[in-house]
């Protein structure tokens, strides 16, 4: 089935309950039963406000610093169109940080606090974006692959309990995809082209197909937050879901690209209606978010860096909004 979204995915079951749970304000209990928004007016569990604060901060700098693998090729990119293109969507994701930071900030935490953890390492984002880009095929792997991932995480996220997390997913979902299908043409160009650019996308899908499928978090036995935060309609389905759907929604995109997905184990399982596929090597994503993956201390640096190149813009955004303050106190005096 196409979804909303213009991609093969099922759309989540909204009619299913969200129990409530625990020592909760009555009418924070009555919205999640009514499957109302909570906004940040209304009387929140303080867990429930720490919980999305996690998320929603680690969403923020995913965003953000996945902005560097692909930024990697903007100047190499094979010609003037796939140049803007790839301008485009690379500013795309500063926006997605931006709504993310935006609606972080309406569970009263400050931005820069959130920025300040994540550089000192308190804060977490993606696992995904610690890996290279070596080749102009990655670009196309990361719109296919990583950006299909996101889009299965981040539809539901769009009937999160928490409205202004749910409304910012709108507009995110709407763009991701358009990120994935440039990533798909990208692929299928090179995959249609001359034998070493069809191995240079085959290459770049053997790479990213076993990082993709770790975005999802660790297996559903071994995934702490989950059981709350869909308990609190935060997640609305579980990790191990969300990969099998998009494994069930990759493998024929794969068929049509006349790639090949990197496991001799996928094929349709009948029974289970779902395509069955390997085992994840969770050691792996372990090892990337405790920061050995391949590209962490560079992500990180170059971050830092940008956030400390940038301190006069902030200076000056701040010198401009206190002269404001003054001038609109002196209209008022
Ligand atoms: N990378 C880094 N850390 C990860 C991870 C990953 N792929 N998967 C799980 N973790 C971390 C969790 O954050 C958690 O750590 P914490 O308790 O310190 O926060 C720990 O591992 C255990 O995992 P859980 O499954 O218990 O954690 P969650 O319930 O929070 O689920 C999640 C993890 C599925 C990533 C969830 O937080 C989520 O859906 N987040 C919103 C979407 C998001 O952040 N996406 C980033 C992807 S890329 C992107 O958005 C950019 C786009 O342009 C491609």
């Amino acid at each position: 089935m196409v979804g909303v979204y213009g991609n093969d995915f099922t759309a989540p079951d909204e009619t299913a309950p969200r129990p409530a749970t625990g020592d909760e304000p009555e009418t924070f209990r009555a919205l999640l039963e009514g499957e109302g928004r909570v906004e940040p007016r209304d009387d929140l569990p303080d867990a429930y406000r720490r919980t999305l604060v996690r998320q929603i901060a680690q969403h923020a700098h995913s965003e953000i610093i996945g902005m560097q693998p692909e930024g990697n090729w903007i100047s190499r990119a094979p010609s003037l169109r796939r140049k803007a293109i790839l301008m485009a969507k690379v500013q795309d994701e500063a926006g997605h940080g931006l709504y993310l930071y935006a609606a972080a900030e309406t569970l009263g935490v400050d931005r820069a606090d959130l920025l300040d953890q994540l550089h000192s390492g308190r804060q977490k984002y993606s696992s995904i974006f610690n890996y290279p880009t070596l080749t102009w095929a990655d670009v196309g792997a990361i719109g296919w692959l990583v950006d299909g991932a996101a889009i299965v995480n981040q539809v539901p996220l769009c009937r999160c309990s928490y409205g202004p997390y749910a409304r910012a997913m709108i507009r995110v979902c709407k763009e991701e995809s358009f990120h994935q299908r440039q990533g798909f043409e990208i692929l299928h160009t090179l995959s249609h082209g001359t034998p070493a650019q069809k191995a240079m996308a085959q290459d770049a899908v053997d790479r990213y197909w076993w990082p993709s499928l770790m975005m999802f978090g660790p297996p559903d036995d071994d995934s702490p937050n989950s059981a709350q935060s869909m308990a609190w309609g935060i997640k609305r389905f579980s990790n191990d879901d969300l990969r099998q759907r998009f494994v069930d929604m990759t493998v024929p995109q794969a068929e049509a690209l006349g790639l090949t997905l990197p496991d001799p184990e996928i094929r349709w399982n009948d029974e289970r209606g779902h395509y069955d596929f390997g085992e994840v090597d969770f050691t792996e994503l372990f090892e990337v978010i405790k920061g050995n993956g391949p590209c962490n201390a560079e992500r990180m640096a170059h971050r830092v860096r940008a956030h400390e190149d940038g301190a006069w813009v902030r200076e000056a955004a701040n010198a401009y909004a206190d002269k404001q303050a003054a001038r609109a106190g002196a209209d008022v005096a």
